[in-house]
């Protein structure tokens, strides 16, 4: 099929019309499926009500059918027909976070969205984002919109049109180019249909802010020990992966070199992903700065794009440098810790 590529200014002026984003919701109320910027990744919308619609993401992206679709919303009067109650945290968090990188679990109304869209589940995802061109797209096809990041799966999620072209030219209708995103990992899910909060997914918010508002917030038990069944389906896939085998690296720059050396002198080209502080210590086949350990903002921003960036080369091995988890480290590291398929590299043995 023939892929639009529209481009729209980012700073959408709520006064104007613009051609682009009208033409991409038409395409929407045809049940076809669109890609648009929010302000964490690359979506792939469709009509989250309709069944041949929402068919179209799974198909388009290799998605797995058990693994359910976040719904985003452009104000919180559609979130009445879709939700069967709004719990007090949920509310808070709502008051505080929309829009903005948090995706919400709640007991859905039953017959609200397509059942594709939630995967058999009671429960529905829900986030608003704070993107101007992804908030006029749902508000002017009025619909709410089932989206996954628009990647295929397993690959890491677009952070740029380009990466959404390079992996669903010819396989959806339409692109809405709006730039770079902002956060670069995608939204945290927490579930709110129980008594205390649970995180399911570390992202953009994090568990810190949270507890900033609602004050407890438990963290899900498979993010901590991979023998346990994550709550959200998505979590057990591998994901983000580049084309190479990626490693985890826990030590010195002078140690993660020696490694690089061995396989060097073994014939293999190495890649390898450093912080600014520490990409000039190294000598390998490729070495992308992912940003400062100081400013983790910056890591999340530029993680998708280099780790797709190595596919670039033709490299035999990546090893990557791990961040903090505070803050937004969690999702970075969590992110990092599914592209190498839980793999490391240790210089001292774990105590
Ligand atoms: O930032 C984001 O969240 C991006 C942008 C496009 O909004 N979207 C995104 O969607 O990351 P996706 O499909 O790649 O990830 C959605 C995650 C999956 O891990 C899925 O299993 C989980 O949300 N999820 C969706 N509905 C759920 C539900 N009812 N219960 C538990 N987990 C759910
Ligand atoms: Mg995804």
């Amino acid at each position: 099929m023939k892929t639009e590529r529209w481009s729209v200014d980012k700073d959408v002026d709520k006064n104007k019309s613009y051609p682009q984003i009208k033409e991409a919701a038409s395409f929407l109320h045809k049940n076809e499926v669109v890609a648009f910027p929010t302000e964490t990744v690359y979506g792939l919308g469709a009509n989250a009500k309709s069944d041949e619609a929402v068919a179209k993401i799974f198909a388009a992206k290799g998605r797995p059918a058990d693994n359910p679709l976040i719904v985003h919303i452009s104000s919180t009067s559609q979130l009445q027909d879709i939700v069967a109650s709004i719990p007090e945290k949920a509310r808070k968090l709502m008051d505080h976070f929309w829009p903005g990188p948090l995706t919400i679990i709640f007991q859905k109304k039953q017959g609200a969205v397509s059942d594709l869209v939630t995967a058999g589940l009671d429960t529905v995802a829900l986030r608003m984002p704070d993107h101007p061109i992804a908030l006029e797209l749902i508000s002017t096809s009025g619909l709410p919109l089932a989206a996954p990041s628009a990647n295929r799966s397993g690959k890491p999620s677009p952070t740029a049109a380009e990466h959404v072209a390079n992996d669903l030219m010819g396989k959806i209708a339409g692109i809405l180019d709006g730039g770079p995103t902002g956060v670069g990992v995608e939204s945290t899910v927490i579930d709110c249909t129980g008594t205390t909060p649970i995180i399911l997914r570390p992202g953009g918010v994090s568990k810190e802010e949270i507890e900033s508002i609602i004050y407890q917030v438990e963290v899900d038990s498979s993010l901590k020990n991979q023998e346990q069944k994550p709550k959200s389906p998505g979590m057990k896939y591998k994901h983000y992966a580049p084309a190479a085998p990626l490693f985890l690296a826990d030590g010195e720059p002078e140690w993660l070199q020696t490694v690089i050396n061995e396989k060097r002198n073994q014939g293999l080209k190495v890649g390898v992903m450093a912080s600014s502080e520490t990409a000039s210590d190294y000598d390998a086949d490729m070495i992308l700065d992912c940003g400062s350990k100081a400013n983790l903002n910056e890591v999340a921003h530029s993680l998708y794009h280099v780790l797709r960036a190595f596919d670039e080369a033709q490299l035999d091995i990546i090893f990557s440098e791990t961040f903090p988890e505070t803050g937004v480290g969690a999702a970075i590291m969590n992110r990092l810790d599914k592209a190498a398929g839980h793999n490391w590299i240790r210089q001292k043995a774990r105590p």
